[in-house]
């Protein structure tokens, strides 16, 4: 693997070597309490120009356990306030010789843009890409069902909320049935899926408590404002009404459904916070997770 852009290209056992490599991962470092030296004397761009809490403090962990050299480039402060354009910046920046480009950017394909611009040989990963991809937290999610869940050919997944503007949705759904799960589907108003098509194989629904019936994982979206226009907006309460969960939605799932969100969370819009805190809960197991799953895609890609 040289970069990862999507996982929409990968193999069934590329996707399960990566997620047996996290596990490694999280062996090797003692479920991550200890470092390692594999990428010793690499360095590796944190190029985010879009905001992250999990995504880009996990990459920059991963990155440092692994032994590497991190910079986290702080796009408030850098030349591009001044026009400099995103493959001068690049260029600048490859100069310095970096082994590793993790970005994030508001516009889908920015980046296969670098990939195919990059002078270098620069590996490039992508930590969201638009509403098009985050193939980390496709690999992370795919990791922590994994765990409770081995067998894919049981299982059944409902994906809830905005998925039209969601990237997580995407690569989650890339993710699960190129790793066999039996019925992955996704569920919101029409104005919030994608149009029809869009997604293969995968049922699409607009009644949520229909479509959360014996599901062995639920994953909850926010609504994306910062893709929508104001006026697309739904009303937040009728939303939480009809597509958020609460404890009783969730008992019509199957017995023990994990409950999954890639964060941020918006309490009492997506999901109440009964449910976001509760025993079913997964989802500070997720962003555990991101660590060693960032962890085996920053060796791959660095061919270590
Ligand atoms: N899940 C995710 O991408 O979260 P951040 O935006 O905090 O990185």
């Amino acid at each position: 693997l040289r970069h990862l852009t999507t996982l929409e290209n990968l193999s069934r056992d590329a996707l399960e070597r990566l997620l047996d490599r996290a596990d490694s991962m999280r062996e090797a470092t003692a479920h991550g309490t200890r470092k390692l030296d594999l990428l010793a004397g690499r360095t590796v761009l944190n190029l985010f120009f879009e905001p992250s809490t999990r995504t880009r403090t996990s990459f920059e962990l991963a990155a440092r356990r692994l032994g590497a050299d991190v910079v986290n480039f702080d796009i408030g402060f850098s030349s591009t306030t001044k026009g400099e354009e995103l493959f001068d910046t690049l260029h600048t920046l490859e100069a310095m010789h970096l082994d590793a480009i993790v970005v994030r950017h508001k516009a889908s394909g920015t980046p296969e843009e670098l990939v195919r611009h990059a002078m270098s040989g620069v590996a490039v990963v992508n930590a969201g890409d638009g509403n098009r991809a985050h193939p980390t937290q496709g690999l992370l999610d795919a990791l922590t069902i994994r765990h409770h869940h081995p067998d894919f050919r049981k299982l059944k997944v409902a994906i809830c909320g905005d998925v039209r503007h969601s990237r997580v949705a995407r690569s989650d759904v890339h993710a699960l049935t190129t790793l066999g799960a039996k019925d992955v589907r996704i569920v919101g108003p029409a104005s919030l899926l994608p149009p029809e098509g869009e997604l293969k194989g995968v049922s699409y629904h607009d009644n949520f408590d229909e479509a959360i019936e014996g599901v062995d994982a639920v994953i909850m979206l926010r609504l994306q404002k910062e893709r929508m226009a104001a006026t697309d907006l739904p009303d937040e309460a009728a939303y939480f009404e009809r597509y958020g969960l609460d404890a009783r939605r969730l008992a019509r799932a199957a017995k023990g459904c994990l409950v999954m969100h890639p964060g941020p969370i918006n309490r009492g819009i997506e999901i109440a916070t009964e449910v976001a805190d509760g025993a079913q809960s997964r989802i500070l197991e997720q962003v555990g997770n991101g660590v060693f799953v960032r962890m085996a895609v920053l060796a791959e890609v660095m061919g270590r």
